[in-house]
């Protein structure tokens, strides 16, 4: 079996319900998951959730419940979201995992044991009412950051791993692979933070502090700093070290999906954790843009989160998706909002790719009881657009741009439904012009199942409605584009229903 295609989110935290920045992350992992697997790839697609650390300890214990007992009640959540969106992921971790548990204490042993991790002094700033431990970064005017009071300087006995020791690999392996970390804006960035010496990482947290947290195997009186368990994931998740036939299939990963705020951990600690375990690098780390409403980015902290659960029930999953994906060029942060959303459906969804559907397939049932009358075997304007259309797709997704992916599906979409303002098929009905109607039709025709093939990894749902249009395979993969004229005189093609009937004003 060839090497399959490796795609990973970030594990969740879950402190809190999912929101649109979450389910962000994974329709564009889904995205590209899809669109591998309609180019012929096996594809190994990884979510999770991410379940140690303070903060969750601190909220389970906030609502008077043993942590387990919140985290468990977390994870159908996540669950339940993304089989709503549509998410076809392969496996889910959650770092709670027994074979997580034990594959982080094996790295962590091998680090050790290389003299990796050391044994050092770690100096914070600790906050008695809020129990929180603060770097002198993260204090505000010398404070606690969340109560404003005074805080303690306090000395504490942990484990540090020596990011230092690999620095001038790291700027070394970033230079000379320019695919590593995406987009370039993002890979200058890291670049220029590591011209500042590295500091060696915290990577545990004592007990006494902190006792929700993987044991580690050479203290009794620590546990594995939150960072350092949850990359780990990555390759706790395909088998490593238990299962190493697994893990030899399908790593190195191809593609990190991580937003910008957690860049730094996936492409210098995580980078770094890898080699000191000499294990091959992944091909990319993209970061991602922030979703912001009103120019805040929307978090939990912020308040002002919008729920998906909510949005795709009111106007479909591939609404949503479609929104996501088109509104912002990846890597980029976009604007939310819902009449944003609201005027996208109208002018894409409902006016190009609706009513081009509906008015093609009602057009052939009005003037030949549904059936493909004749074909046009001669030079065809939207069959050119349709190859254009098919390798710019391809082309855009290899350059891990969605957005301009859909541009290209559109512009069929909008090729076609000028072309029936063109040839005013209405007008050749009258005229009696069969032979002429019937090739009209079965152009326009071509181009809807193309576009609703094209569309399988971006509107999933919407695909597969146009594809059983024609009875063709709800799963369409490239090899079905090589085509163009499948249809045949005498075969049936449906009536489609209104695939979105436009929106007068937001739904309450
Ligand atoms: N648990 C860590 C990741 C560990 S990965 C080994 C974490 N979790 S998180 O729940 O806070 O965030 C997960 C992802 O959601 C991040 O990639 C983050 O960028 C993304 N988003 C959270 N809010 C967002 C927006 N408002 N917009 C877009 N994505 C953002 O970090």
């Amino acid at each position: 079996m060839s090497k399959p295609y490796y795609i990973t989110t970030p594990l969740y935290y879950v402190n809190d319900k999912p929101h649109i920045g979450h389910a962000y992350t994974n329709i564009l992992c889904d995205t590209f998951a899809r669109f591998h697997r309609f180019m012929g790839e096996n594809v190994f697609f990884l979510t999770g959730t991410d379940e140690h650390g303070e903060k969750i300890d601190k909220t389970a214990r906030a609502k008077g419940v043993d942590t387990q007992t919140f985290v468990d009640s977390m994870v159908p959540r996540f669950k339940e979201l993304w089989a709503k969106l549509g998410i076809q992921y392969d496996f889910y971790i959650r770092t709670t995992d027994e074979d997580h548990k034990k594959s982080v204490q094996v790295i962590l042993q091998k680090l050790f044991e290389k003299g990796d991790i050391y044994l050092g002094k770690y100096k914070g700033w600790y906050c008695t009412p809020c129990e929180s431990f603060w770097t002198k970064m993260q204090l505000v005017e010398g404070k606690c950051p969340d109560c404003k009071r005074d805080v303690q300087e306090i000395f504490e006995d942990n484990y540090f791993f020596k990011l230092s020791k690999y620095q001038d690999w790291l700027i070394e392996y970033i230079e000379k692979n320019p695919d590593f970390i995406f987009p370039e804006s993002r890979r200058n960035e890291i670049l220029g933070f590591l011209k500042q010496p590295l500091e060696d990482l915290c990577i545990s947290r004592p007990r006494t502090r902190l006792a929700w947290g993987i044991d580690i195997p050479f203290s009794k009186d620590h546990v594995v700093y939150v960072w350092f368990d949850a990359l780990s994931n990555y390759i706790s998740a395909i088998g490593y070290p238990g299962n190493m036939e697994e893990f030899e299939l399908l790593w190195p990963a191809n593609l990190h999906m991580v937003g910008k705020d957690i860049l730094r951990q996936h492409t210098v600690y995580w980078p770094i954790m890898l080699k000191a375990l000499d294990l091959e690098m992944p091909g990319t780390v993209f970061a991602h843009g922030w979703w912001t409403m009103e120019g805040a980015k929307v978090s939990k902290s912020v308040g002002n989160v919008v729920d998906p659960l909510e949005l795709s029930a009111k106007y479909g999953v591939d609404t949503f998706r479609y929104f996501l994906l088109r509104e912002v060029t990846l890597g980029s942060d976009g604007a939310y909002s819902e009449d944003l959303l609201i005027e996208r459906f109208n002018k894409d969804l409902a006016n190009d790719l609706g009513n081009l559907v509906l008015r093609t397939t009602s057009m052939l049932e009005r003037y030949f009881g549904g059936k493909i009358k004749c074909v046009n075997s001669g030079p065809s304007k939207l069959k050119d657009q349709a190859f254009i259309s098919r390798d710019a797709m391809i082309q855009a997704m290899k350059h891990f741009d969605p957005r301009a992916a859909i541009s290209a599906i559109w512009d069929l979409i909008v090729a076609a439904n000028r072309y029936v303002e063109e040839t005013k098929p209405w007008a050749l009905a009258k005229e009696k012009k069969i032979e002429e109607l019937g090739k009209v039709l079965s152009d326009l025709l071509e181009s809807v199942r193309f576009s609703g093939m094209m569309l399988a990894p971006f509107l999933p749902e919407t695909s597969v409605k146009i594809c059983g249009l024609f009875g063709s395979h709800p799963t369409p993969t490239v090899k079905d584009l090589d085509v163009w004229g499948v249809l045949k005189p005498g075969m049936t093609v449906q009536k489609g229903e209104a695939l979105f009937p436009r929106i007068e004003e937001p739904k309450s």
